[in-house]
């Protein structure tokens, strides 16, 4: 059976991309698909199980009009054209966050590919668009108060991880990466990262080759997670 490994990938630098080179924001957004196909196609090999990218988030929204509605555009492009090759390659695709902002084609795209590549077992790949993880959060605090008690047994820790994360393997993250040269997170998967490695990186998302992306994977396997325990050598001379 293959190891689970959640890698969240926070795709930022489109922007200053295109704005480096005289270029209006959305083609660097445009760019930044390219780059979404080669990284989606380079996951499996990698070992990764789940991937959730970031690609719009709550606060998108207070970007200037015609950036979001370029971006909503591209997005439904993305779904349209790329779906059935999801399906051939064994991707599964869902969606997190919030629907009811988003243009209603949009929406239709999406629910198409989630049907279409549901039986997809050799990646499965999120896309966080209009994602709050605070928002989910407050969300999975009022699911978990309209939950029957029967349904709310077993380790409270662990039915609520279900309910934030939506999904057994997204419940948490391995590793986080981030590119354009920015260290934070910017209310991306805030509860799945409490234990996730972290990576980042300057390169902008456009330039972001499948050669970064195994190197971000190498330093996460070279890496010792403790969860708060000690080392297993440590443990070994602690008797
Ligand atoms: C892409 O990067 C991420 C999105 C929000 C779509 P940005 O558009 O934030 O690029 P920069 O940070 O301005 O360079
Ligand atoms: C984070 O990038 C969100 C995405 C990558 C979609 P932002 O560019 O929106 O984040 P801030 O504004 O630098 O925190
Ligand atoms: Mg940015």
């Amino acid at each position: 059976m293959t190891q689970p490994f959640h890698v969240a990938i926070s795709m930022d630098g489109n922007g200053r991309w295109a704005t480096r080179r005289g270029l209006p924001r959305g083609l660097g957004h445009k760019a930044g698909v390219q780059t979404v196909r080669r990284i989606v196609e380079a996951a499996p090999d990698l070992g990764v199980t789940t991937l959730t990218l970031f690609a719009f988030s709550a606060n998108n929204w207070n970007r200037p009009q015609v950036e979001v509605d370029g971006l909503m555009m591209l997005l439904d492009a993305y779904l349209r054209s790329d779906a059935r090759r999801f399906v051939e390659s064994g991707a599964r695709l869902t969606l997190i966050g919030r629907r009811d902002r988003l243009p209603p084609s949009l929406v239709q795209a999406i629910e198409a590919v989630e049907a279409a590549s549901a039986g997809g077992r050799r990646l499965h790949l999120r896309i966080a668009i209009d994602y709050s993880a605070r928002e989910e959060i407050v969300r999975a605090a009022n699911d978990w108060r309209a939950l029957p008690a029967a349904v709310a047994t077993g380790p409270a820790l662990d039915a609520f991880s279900r309910l934030v994360a939506g999904a057994a393997d997204a419940e948490a993250v391995d590793l986080m990466i981030r590119t354009g040269g920015e260290k934070r997170l910017s209310d991306f998967l805030l509860w799945e990262c409490a234990y996730a490695e972290l990576w980042f990186t300057d390169t902008l998302w456009p330039d972001f080759t499948e050669a970064g992306f195994a190197a971000a994977v190498e330093d996460f396997r070279r890496r010792e997670r403790r969860f708060g325990g000690l080392s297993a050598g440590e443990q070994r001379a602690a008797g």
